[in-house]
């Protein structure tokens, strides 16, 4: 199967070494451009008797002209300038239940030979010229028609050698006959089909009387009935005859119902600039140097397009009838006929089916920018193409692939994600990025281009070249957000820092959400949440957005975490991945804030005030206003929150209901907690501390970078509990998880048991009375809430760990150490 498909790309590659004598001429390849009942050299605007599949020009239809056909967008051939048509029948397998499958074939292949004696008299093919080559009715071996001799060496030859097939094997070369010899071929059936290369000057006659083949057929010289000198025409078309199932038997047929290939046939009506075939003629077709490329012959490469295929898709089909896959019948009343006999052609009942009127498009001119031209209506301007490479991509930032990519979607998909170039590649693909590199900017002028999968007037560069747009109303300058400094949306809402965020279903700002895959801005996403009534407003992951009055993410000093562009603003940054960029917001008018008159004592020295003032009803003592950093770690960092209510009260009970030593208040609506400064915070003057809490104007809450810091006097020392009273447990200590299981899990034993629970009121004695309960030898504390019971002792690659691991709260007693994240605080029974 791989080596017929890879033969059907073939057919568009390098092909045989049947010439002889002289090998000058020029092989073009060819995609299809219709499949159908459709013949206007036999059956010229009706539909035809059989099926055909076309290559060449696009405007092929019923009937056509030489005006129709130079009048075409494109050609399925590569060379641009011809618009000629060549069709040949269409192959089907006959399947043993009478069913036929198309069999596949990707196009033709046409070479333009200099043969025969007068090879440097051709002419080039009269505009809408045409003619057909081989017999649809023949069955067998015709050995009485000849071509013309002038005898010696230029005697006659067998017209029936005109068809061959060669059979592409990999066992080996086998020798091409004129019928369809063998058809189990690894690498594909080759039809191939000469034409007749002699002309008498006269129009096209439908038995073809207006053209002669040479007296060798592929050379040799023209009958005096004939003597202008043509390019020899030759097809070749490769059936993917191993793609088909052929197991169950049954037989290759072609479209006029020839199981033979003697029946095998060709047409062409010239549709080629005749300026360009005639300079090709003159310059190609009797060069023997240039192996048959296009590339090498001037008057071909200026419109040869490597990407024909793409560029001109095969058009819909204009007869309305099905023809290609599995089909019950041969289309147009066909029989299998295999001969010797000839075949009759026999008449359809009257159920001809309707025709579409050839659909080639309005015309257009292709959109071919000049460097630095913008594209309509945009700021973005044509930068020239680039090399591309999958392996390292010239413009990294981002990309997507679309059926209907055009220049407009890419550059609009780029600057959404805020990157100011965008490159269109392989007709499909868009990459963004900030820059190129070293990458060097070519002339796409002088390079071949895809056109674009959704807009056929524009070019979008090509495998492995970009073809790129600068955004010129790009700003370097990305918005770097301050904490506690940077304000949007008129000042209503200030930038708090880059915070964690658990994600799942422990967000940091768990009240709403808001996701916006193309617009999330740090805007919208304030504005969303303000008009939600909320406190704070998080952007993450460059499209997602949080709400909530409390923030339960922790501060993340390196500010660059958050370094997601937002997906609608290519200068803004909205969070990271479970890393959120959040905003404060004020939801009140703002004369609510005014800074609060300060009372005497707040305005006294620090020494005055500390240990003096109390809150809480008492259960808090200030302790000093301590200079604090967003950027380099928190004076206190243990835990957050933000409400627009603050007061010293709500944040002494907050931190205080986690049993934490110390809290502190800032910028008026942040509270902290901790269990001592950290070492490089110091004390500063008052004055620095002189915000009004947002819940009560006679509080003061901090300032910028400062944080009025209390101790809480409720704070009880947490502790292990070495020796848990009533049970029979004693601390073992802080132990790592297993690796492949828990460390308290079951052991090897076949009868080794386990037990797990977890309590969000969890203590280490309910852990404790939950094991012995159960008779267990073990016992663990993990995470503040879990609770573990094994025979066996820590399992499963645990060890013993720093003591400071296990620092979590219990969660139904904040005096108490219950593990950690992946820490268990590990205890024995004293009786074993
Ligand atoms: C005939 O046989 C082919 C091959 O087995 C199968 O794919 C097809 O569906 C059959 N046709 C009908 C009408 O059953
Ligand atoms: C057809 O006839 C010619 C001349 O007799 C002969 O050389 C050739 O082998 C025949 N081909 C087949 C397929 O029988
Ligand atoms: C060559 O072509 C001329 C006309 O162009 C013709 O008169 C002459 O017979 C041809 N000679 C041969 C050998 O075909
Ligand atoms: C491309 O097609 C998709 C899916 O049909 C559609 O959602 C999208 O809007 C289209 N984009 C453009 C630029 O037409
Ligand atoms: C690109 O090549 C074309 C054709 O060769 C030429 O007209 C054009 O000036 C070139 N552009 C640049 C920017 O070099
Ligand atoms: C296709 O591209 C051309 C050239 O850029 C543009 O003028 C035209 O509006 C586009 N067509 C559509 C349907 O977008
Ligand atoms: C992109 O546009 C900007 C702004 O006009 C310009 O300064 C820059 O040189 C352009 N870059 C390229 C590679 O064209
Ligand atoms: C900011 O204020 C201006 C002028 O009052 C107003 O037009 C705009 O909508 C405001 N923007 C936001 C996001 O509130
Ligand atoms: C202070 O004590 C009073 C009376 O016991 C109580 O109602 C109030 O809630 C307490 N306030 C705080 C902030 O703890
Ligand atoms: C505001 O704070 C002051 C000073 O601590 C206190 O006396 C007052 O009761 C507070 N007001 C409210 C509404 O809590
Ligand atoms: C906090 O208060 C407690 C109890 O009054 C006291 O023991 C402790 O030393 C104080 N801490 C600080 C840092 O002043």
């Amino acid at each position: 199967m791989t080596n017929s498909r890879r033969v059907l790309l073939g057919v568009l590659a390098a092909s045989s070494a049947c010439f002889h004598s002289v090998d000058a001429y020029w092989r073009m390849s060819c995609s299809i451009i219709q499949t159908g009942r459709l013949d206007p050299n036999v059956s010229p605007g009706t539909v035809s008797a059989h099926v055909h599949k076309v290559s060449g020009a696009s405007n092929f239809g019923l009937s056509n002209t030489y005006e129709d056909l130079i009048a075409s967008q494109c050609t399925s051939c590569e060379v641009q300038d011809d618009k000629s048509i060549y069709w040949t029948p269409q192959l089907y397998y006959q399947h043993t239940n009478g069913s036929l499958e198309e069999v596949p074939n990707g196009g033709t292949v046409v070479y333009y030979l200099g043969r025969g004696e007068n090879r440097s008299k051709i002419e080039p093919f009269p505009p809408g010229f045409r003619m057909v080559s081989g017999d649809p009715y023949l069955r067998s071996n015709d050995t009485t028609s000849f071509t013309y001799s002038a005898g010696g060496n230029s005697g006659s030859r067998l017209v029936s050698d005109r068809v061959s097939f060669a059979c592409l094997d990999s066992s080996g070369t086998i020798p091409e006959q004129n019928h369809m010899f063998r058809t189990d071929c690894s690498n594909g059936l080759r039809a191939q089909i000469q034409f007749p290369s002699c002309w008498n000057g006269q129009g096209y006659q439908l038995d073809q009387s207006h053209v002669a083949y040479m007296s060798g057929i592929d050379n040799g010289v023209c009958p005096p009935s004939h003597p202008r000198q043509l390019a020899h025409l030759f097809f070749e078309i490769i059936y993917g005859v191993n793609d088909i199932n052929k197991e169950a038997g049954g037989q290759f047929v072609f479209a006029n119902g020839d199981p033979t290939g003697f029946g095998f046939h060709g047409d062409f009506m010239n549709g080629w600039d005749i300026e360009v075939l005639t300079d090709a003629l003159d310059q190609c077709v009797n060069d023997d140097s240039s192996n048959g490329q296009i590339s090498k012959c001037p008057p071909l490469a200026k419109s040869q397009t490597p990407y024909y295929a793409t560029n001109c898709p095969e058009r819909k089909p204009i007869v309305n009838e099905q023809v290609k896959g599995m089909i019950e019948c041969l289309p147009g009343c066909n029989v299998v006929t295999p001969g010797p006999d000839r075949a009759i052609q026999l008449a359809c009942p009257d159920d001809t089916p309707s025709v579409n009127t050839v659909d080639d498009g309005e015309s257009y001119t292709m959109f071919n920018p000049s460097i630095g031209q913008k594209l309509d209506g945009s700021k973005f301007a044509f930068a020239g193409c680039a090399a591309d490479s999958g392996s390292s991509r010239t413009l990294s930032g981002h990309s997507t692939v679309a059926d209907n990519m055009t220049i407009e979607y890419c550059t609009s998909v780029c600057k959404s994600q805020g990157y100011p170039f965008a490159g269109l590649e392989y007709s499909r693909e868009c990459y963004c990025g900030s820059s190129f590199g070293s990458t060097t900017i070519m002339n796409c002028s002088t390079t071949s281009q895809m056109i674009c999968a959704g807009n056929a007037t524009q070019w979008c560069g090509a495998p492995n070249l970009l073809a790129i747009w600068n955004d010129t109303s790009y700003s370097q300058s990305i918005t770097t957000l301050l904490v506690d400094t940077t304000t949007i949306n008129n000042g209503s809402a200030t930038y708090m820092g880059c915070f964690s965020d658990p994600g799942g279903n422990n967000r940091a700002l768990s009240s709403d959400s808001l996701f916006d895959t193309v617009a999330m801005t740090n805007e919208k996403c304030a504005s969303y949440c303000k008009s939600k009534g909320y406190s704070l407003a998080g952007t993450e992951y460059s499209q997602e957005c949080y709400c909530g009055n409390v923030n339960t993410g922790a501060l993340i000093t390196d500010s660059s975490q958050c370094d997601m562009k937002c997906k609608g603003d290519s200068h803004g940054f909205c969070g990271g991945s479970l890393k959120l960029s959040v905003w404060s917001l004020t939801q009140a008018s703002p004369s609510q804030y005014q800074p609060a008159t300060l009372q005497p004592t707040q305005t006294a020295s620090v020494q005055e005030n500390a240990g003096v003032l109390r809150a809480a009803n008492g259960t808090a003592t200030y302790l000093g206003c301590y200079t604090d950093s967003a950027s380099d770690g928190r004076t206190l960092a243990k835990d957050f929150y933000y409400s627009d209510s603050m007061t010293v009260d709500s944040c002494a009970s907050y931190c205080q209901s986690k049993n934490y030593a110390l809290f502190g208040v800032e910028y008026g609506g942040e509270c902290y907690c901790g269990n001592s400064p950290k070492d490089s915070a110091t004390v500063s003057t008052e004055e620095g501390c002189s915000i009004a809490c947002k819940g009560n104007s006679t509080q003061i809450c901090g300032g910028s970078s400062r944080v009025s810091v209390w101790n809480n006097t409720l704070y009880v020392p947490t502790r292990n509990l070495v020796a848990i009273s009533g049970s029979g447990y004693t601390y073992l200590g802080c132990y790592t998880e297993g690796v492949n299981g828990r460390a308290l899990g079951k052991g090897m034993s076949t009868t080794s048991t386990s037990y797990s629970t977890t309590d969000s009121t969890l203590t280490v004695e309910k852990c404790a009375s939950y094991c012995m309960g159960k008779g267990y030898t073990y016992m663990g504390v993990e995470y503040g809430q879990e609770c573990y019971c094994n025979n066996e002792g820590p399992l499963n690659g645990a060890t013993k760990a720093a003591e400071g691991d296990c620092s979590m709260t219990c969660e139904g007693d904040i005096t108490e150490w219950c593990g950690g994240s992946s820490r268990v605080s590990i205890y024995k029974a004293n009786n074993v």
